[in-house]
């Protein structure tokens, strides 16, 4: 997707966000007066001094001085790019990201991708309702016109060019249609022709609905049976899920999702009322597409074929979650019975006794020990050595927590270790101790520095701490010619903030992003501030008071000694004598 993310949007969402819930559906947090503290996901500890700062949108760690916003959270916890970790705060708050266009710019190309494919959709549509040979294919396997239509479901003709002809007419045309990958280019060069052809044709649908890819299957014998569009621009395999689009639209609150293998399958379990039914297309489910499931409910079950393809399918599953798993996350596996798939057992014996399968799925802990015990003769201390020699690489793929322990508890016990043994030996941010109660020793937390000679830092530490009241202070013009460090930060703050207020910390870092003072302004975020608003503001107002006048006096006496002043120096000198003269308020 093209086009910029608006700054704004970025910094109203880093506003709007519940940072607490996004820390704490990682990290658990306990809450500690107007903040909340846990054992910091960054860095082995045991007394907590990862705090999040609700008020602020702010997060921070005294043992290792990590810190930051949502955006940046997300992009270092879960190692998230800086778009996709914008996308994921847009989908917890339910808002679309914009893209901003600049003026004369024409809109993206993907537009025109998307409506070409769009086109493709529809004229496969009506080519299934117009004719026989697809009707009778999904008649033949059940699926009504309902479904069909609920699934956008076409057939694409028994020719080398339909879609070519009808979509492809000028040499622009001919581009979008290549680049989305329903024509391909004729060895020789000479021409193109229509990727599918006599196919029932599935459309791939993104998470607003749009066409982005198909899939077609044979109707005959044939190879492959299913064709799906290449990577292109739009589509990704590694990313999408068949029928996600189609699930949100039954239900708009998901509450867990089923993952199987193939397109029908996902058909026919909508059909049948399960409308939580999802599919990979053709590839192993990626830890891409569990963070994407995962935004949306907290409850997965993957359904595998009992034979041998569905047993390593699942393995490759279960490797490809771990990195996902967390506390309050529930992945579960299902096994059906040699020779089914969904598609004919839910055809075969219903949606209720389907739906008593998902129920008594294995969850993931079982299955792992499961097949990790298979694999050894877990009899003889040799097996039981290399059962947790085959454990511990997967389990370090959890991230470090409570489920991670818990999971690496059951394996000790399967192999005859102590509880709490097998946690210790695993990487980073493991516990070495079981969890006894130690009294909390905190590390001692910086705080901002009051004193007066320090009055350019502590009104920036002010401005970071509530950049909303900003709008408080006057600056005296005098102030830029003052040669104190950080005083060319604090006006260009006290600007920005009086241009455009910022609500909170998290935001402000956020507008910061880019700049070279940005890590400063972190770590005096990561200080404690001991006022509240109402004090900060007034403290505020009162320093940069105080040095606008020390300014002032400086500049005056500067000008006054100067012998040979231009036009603009006298000007400003008679402002200054002019000025009314400091109110000592005895402070
Ligand atoms: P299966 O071969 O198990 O077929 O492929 P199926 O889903 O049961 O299909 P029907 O019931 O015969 O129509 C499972 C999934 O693997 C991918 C498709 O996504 C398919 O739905 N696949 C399969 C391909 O991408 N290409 C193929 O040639 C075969
Ligand atoms: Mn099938």
């Amino acid at each position: 997707m093209s086009g910029l993310i608006p700054k704004h949007f970025i910094e109203d969402l880093i506003t709007r966000v519940d940072l607490v819930e996004l820390i704490g559906s990682r990290v658990p947090l306990k809450k500690h007066g107007k903040e909340y503290k846990g054992c910091c996901p960054f860095h082995g500890e045991k007394t907590p001094s990862f705090t999040v700062v609700p008020d602020k949108n702010f997060y921070h760690c005294f043992g290792c001085g990590e810190h930051g916003n949502a955006l940046g959270f997300l992009m270092k916890h879960d190692n998230m790019g800086f778009v996709d970790a914008i996308e994921e705060l847009a989908d917890r708050i339910g808002v679309e990201v914009p893209r901003e266009q600049t003026p004369g710019q024409r809109p993206p190309p993907s537009d025109a991708l998307f409506a070409t494919l769009e086109k493709a959709a529809g004229f496969y549509r009506s080519e299934l309702m117009n004719t026989d040979r697809g009707k009778d294919y999904f008649k033949a396997r059940g699926i009504t016109g309902e479904t069909a239509l609920t699934f956008g479901l076409g057939y694409a003709p028994d020719a080398w060019d339909s879609v070519l002809k009808l979509l492809g007419g000028s040499d622009a045309e001919r581009q979008r249609l290549l680049q989305t990958g329903m024509i391909i280019e004729r060895d020789n060069r000479s021409g193109h022709y229509d990727r599918f052809r006599d196919r029932v044709m599935f459309p791939i649908r993104d998470a607003r609905g749009r066409t982005i890819g198909f899939g077609g299957r044979v109707l005959d014998k044939g190879e492959p049976k299913y064709m799906n569009s290449p990577e292109t621009e739009l589509f990704h395999k590694g990313r999408e899920l068949y029928g996600l689009y189609e699930a949100r639209q039954a239900s708009r609150t998901l509450t867990r999702l089923l993952i199987v293998e193939g397109y029908m399958d996902v058909v026919r379990l909508h059909q049948a009322g399960i409308t939580y039914a999802v599919a990979t297309l053709g590839t192993a489910t990626t830890p891409e597409h569990l963070a994407r499931v995962f935004r949306i409910c907290n409850e997965v079950t993957f359904c595998f074929d009992g034979d041998r393809a569905g047993r390593a399918a699942a393995w490759k599953a279960l490797e490809n979650s771990l990195s996902q798993v967390r506390e309050g996350r529930q992945i579960r596996f299902l096994f059906l019975p040699e020779g089914h798939d969904p598609d004919t057992l839910v055809g075969e014996e219903g949606r209720e006794a389907f739906e008593a399968r998902i129920k008594q799925a294995l969850p993931l802990s079982e299955y792992f020990i499961n097949q990790l015990s298979a694999q050894v003769d877990i009899r003889s201390i040799d097996g039981r050595a290399q059962l947790g020699a085959l454990a511990r690489p997967l389990l370090e793929r959890i991230p470090a927590g409570i489920f991670r322990e818990l999971l690496a508890d059951e394996v000790a016990k399967t192999v005859g270790l102590k509880s709490g043994r097998l946690t210790s030996m695993l990487g980073e941010g493991a516990e070495t101790k079981p969890a006894t109660v130690e009294p909390a020793r905190t590390p001692a937390r910086p705080q901002v520095q009051a004193g007066r000679r320090n009055l350019v830092r502590q009104a920036i530490s002010l401005l970071v701490h509530y950049p909303q009241i900003a709008d408080k202070v006057v600056l005296n013009p005098a102030l830029a010619t003052l040669a104190r460090p950080g005083i060319a930060l604090l006006i260009d703050l006290i600007e920005e903030l009086g241009r455009r207020p910022c609500a909170n910390t998290g935001a402000l870092l956020e507008r910061w992003r880019d700049r070279p003072d940005v890590e400063h302004l972190a770590k005096l975020a990561a200080q404690e501030c001991l006022v509240d608003a109402a004090g900060a503001a007034r403290e505020l107002v009162d320093a940069v008071q105080r040095l606008g006048e020390e300014a002032a006096r400086l500049r005056t006496d500067f000008l006054l000694k100067k012998t040979d002043r231009t036009d603009a120096e006298k000007a400003e000198l008679q402002g200054l004598l002019a000025r009314k003269p400091p109110v000592d308020n005895g402070a």
